[in-house]
């Protein structure tokens, strides 16, 4: 990290910062303000040991386009997109290996959000690792590529802070601007699962933990539901994308 400067003495999103409780945003939808705030450390240094095996990369569109957002993945599949398409994929393709395996901490983190956000025994199969530089953004969609829309999806907050767009089932549906700071934790499922959502392009600041930079890691089911998890041979995974 570069060296503080004045500006970065405003600890307002970090060590001043007091949970801020839960927000319902809509019918299985809560923000679970600061919820991972206490694990925030623990979180930063299991991502360092997640891009070692697997560093961010801006990947490619449908279209061709680079995104703005750079991505990796942990956990048995990985989110990816390229000229072919968007799909989950057990292998990554930049490393040519298996993903790195879902951190303890991530996983953890995980259920006991979901839990609170009233989805018992969530258990990701997968985890969407996003980075947003400033001017980054993500254009509103769904998630829509897991195989269990049963399972909710769990999204975490880390640095900056970001304008979460929370639109509803139709993409036309009007999006309402959610803030989103260090820490924050949204969860969504049941009757929200299929929500439109995206983020506002990054503005810039300086985190005292992250410096420039906004990560967001989304947990997912996304191989099988949960039901069958123990039941599936591995072979599935390997027949991903
Ligand atoms: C996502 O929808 O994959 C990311 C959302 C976020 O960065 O808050
Ligand atoms: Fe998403």
């Amino acid at each position: 990290m570069t060296p503080l400067d004045p500006s970065a003495l405003d600890l307002s999103e970090s060590a001043a910062q007091e949970p801020a409780g839960d927000v319902a945003l809509g019918p299985g939808a809560v923000l679970l303000g600061g919820f991972a705030l206490a694990s925030d450390r623990a979180l930063l240094a299991a991502l360092a040991d997640v891009l070692r095996t697997s560093p961010f990369r801006r990947m490619l569109t449908p279209g061709g386009s680079a995104m703005s957002v750079a991505m990796t993945n942990c956990g048995e599949a990985g989110w990816v997109t390229d000229r072919r398409g968007y799909r989950y994929d057990a292998i990554d393709p930049a490393s040519r290996r298996p993903w790195p395996a879902m951190p303890p901490a991530f996983a953890g983190l995980a259920t006991r959000a979901a839990e609170r956000a009233g989805f018992p025994a969530f258990i990701p199969d997968a985890c969407l690792i996003n980075r947003y530089a400033p001017g980054a953004r993500l254009s509103l969609h769904q998630d829509k590529d897991e195989q269990d829309f049963g399972a909710p999806i769990v999204s975490v907050s880390l640095g900056l802070p970001a304008a979460f767009l929370w639109g509803g089932l139709l993409r036309s549906d009007r999006t309402r601007r959610v803030c989103l700071v260090h820490g924050d934790v949204v969860a969504w499922g049941g009757p929200a699962r299929m929500a439109f959502h995206g983020v506002d392009t990054l503005q810039g600041g300086r985190h005292p933990l992250t410096g420039a930079i906004r990560y967001n890691l989304t947990f997912r089911r996304a191989l099988w539901p949960l039901q069958g998890a123990a039941m599936a041979p591995s072979s599935i995974i390997n027949k991903i994308g």
